[in-house]
C-alpha cells in the first residue's frame, strides 16, 4: 500500500472510531448534542487521532483501549475550534466547509456545545478502563490529556493569543502561544499513544519534543495558508488573521522565511523520529505531509 492508500484506510478507521463515541441526540438537551455532533461530524483532517493511533502502534500497542482517547482528543480539538470561531474570539463564519457552529446554532449553543464536548471527551476517555487498558497507564494518559487541554496547554495558549490580538507580540510570547494553543494537543496525542502502549518515560519525553516541533510547524503552515489558500479548499475563511490584526510568525519573518521555517522544523521532527528504532514509514510521511499541506 502506498501512503495515499494507507491514509485512506486509516482515515476511514479513525472516522468509525469517532462516530462510535459520539453522544446520542436525545433528551430535553438534544439541541446541544446536535450542535456537538454537527461540528465533529463536519470532518477535518483527524490529524490528532491519526497521530495518536500510529504512535500507539509504533510502541507495540494492541487492543481497543486507545480508541476512547482517539475520540476524546478529536472532541477536545473540535471544542477548541467551536470556541475559536465565536464572535468574541476570531469571529469566523465557516469551519470545515460548513457554517461555523455559532452561525448554525447561535452563540449560546456554540458556547455550550464547546463546553459539552470538552467534558464529554473526558467521560469518553475514561471508557478505556472497560476495554482492557491498564489503570496506571489510563490515569497517566488522563493527566496528560487534562494538562495539555487546560490552562497549562491549549486554553493557556488561546488566552495569550486573544489577549495580544491587535497588539505587537514579542517573539518569545508568540512562541509560547504556538507551543500551547496548537502544540499542546499534538503533544498530548503522541504522548498518550506512547503511554497507553507502555513506552518508557524517556520515549514519552521524546514524543513530546517531536510533537512540539510538529505543532510549531503546523501552526506556521496554518498562518501561511490563512494568507495564500482559497477558502473553498481550506474549508474556513482566509485572511482571518489580517482581519483580526493578529501578529503571526508570517507577519514577523515574512512568507518565504516562514515556509523555510516550516520545512526546517518539520525536518528536525522527522530526524528525531528516525532515531527511534521502531519509527514507522507512515508516521514519518504523515509529519512530512504537513510541510506542504494545502488545507
Ligand atoms: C486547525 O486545526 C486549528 C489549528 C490548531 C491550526 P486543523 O487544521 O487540524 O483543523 P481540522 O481538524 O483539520 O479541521
Ligand atoms: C487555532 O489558531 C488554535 C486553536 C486552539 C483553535 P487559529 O485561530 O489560527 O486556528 P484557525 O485558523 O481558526 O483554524
Ligand atoms: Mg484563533
Ligand atoms: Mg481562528
Ligand atoms: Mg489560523
Amino acid at each position: 500500500m502506498n501512503f495515499k492508500e494507507e491514509m485512506e484506510v486509516r482515515g476511514q478507521a479513525v472516522e468509525a472510531v469517532i462516530r462510535k463515541y459520539l453522544p446520542k441526540e436525545e433528551g430535553f438537551q438534544r439541541i446541544v448534542l446536535e450542535a456537538m455532533n454537527y461540528s465533529v461530524s463536519a470532518g477535518g483532517k483527524r490529524l490528532r487521532p491519526l497521530l495518536m493511533w500510529e504512535t500507539y502502534r509504533m510502541f507495540g500497542g494492541e487492543g481497543e483501549a486507545i480508541e476512547p482517547f482517539m475520540a476524546a482528543i478529536e472532541m477536545i480539538h473540535t471544542s477548541s475550534l467551536i470556541h475559536d470561531d465565536l464572535p468574541a474570539m476570531d469571529g469566523d463564519e465557516m469551519r470545515r466547509n460548513k457554517p461555523s457552529t455559532w452561525v448554525a446554532y447561535g452563540e449560546d449553543m456554540a458556547i455550550l456545545a464547546g463546553d459539552g464536548l470538552m467534558i464529554f471527551a473526558f467521560e469518553t476517555a475514561v471508557k478505556a478502563a472497560a476495554l482492557g487498558g491498564a489503570p496506571d497507564r489510563i490515569l497517566r494518559a488522563l493527566r496528560i490529556l487534562s494538562n495539555k487541554t487546560g490552562i497549562y496547554g491549549m486554553i493557556g495558549g488561546q488566552t495569550v493569543d486573544v489577549e495580544l490580538t491587535g497588539k505587537p507580540v514579542p517573539a518569545d510570547k508568540l512562541d509560547f502561544i504556538y507551543r500551547l494553543k496548537t502544540g499542546a494537543l499534538l503533544e498530548a496525542s503522541l504522548m498518550i499513544g506512547a503511554v497507553l502502549a507502555g513506552a518508557s518515560d524517556e520515549e514519552v519525553g521524546r514524543m513530546e519534543r517531536i510533537a512540539g516541533q510538529v505543532g510549531m510547524a503546523f501552526q506556521i503552515r496554518d498562518d501561511i495558508l490563512d494568507l495564500i489558500a482559497r477558502p473553498e479548499e481550506l474549508g474556513k475563511p482566509v485572511k482571518s488573521d489580517e482581519k483580526n490584526h493578529k501578529t503571526t510568525h508570517v507577519t514577523l519573518v515574512g512568507l518565504d522565511q516562514a515556509k523555510r521555517d516550516v520545512e526546517e522544523i518539520s525536518g528536525q521532527a522527522i530526524r528525531e523520529l528516525e532515531a527511534l528504532p521502531s519509527c514507522t514509514e507512515f508516521l514519518k510521511n504523515l509529519i512530512g505531509m504537513l510541510i506542504t499541506r494545502e488545507k
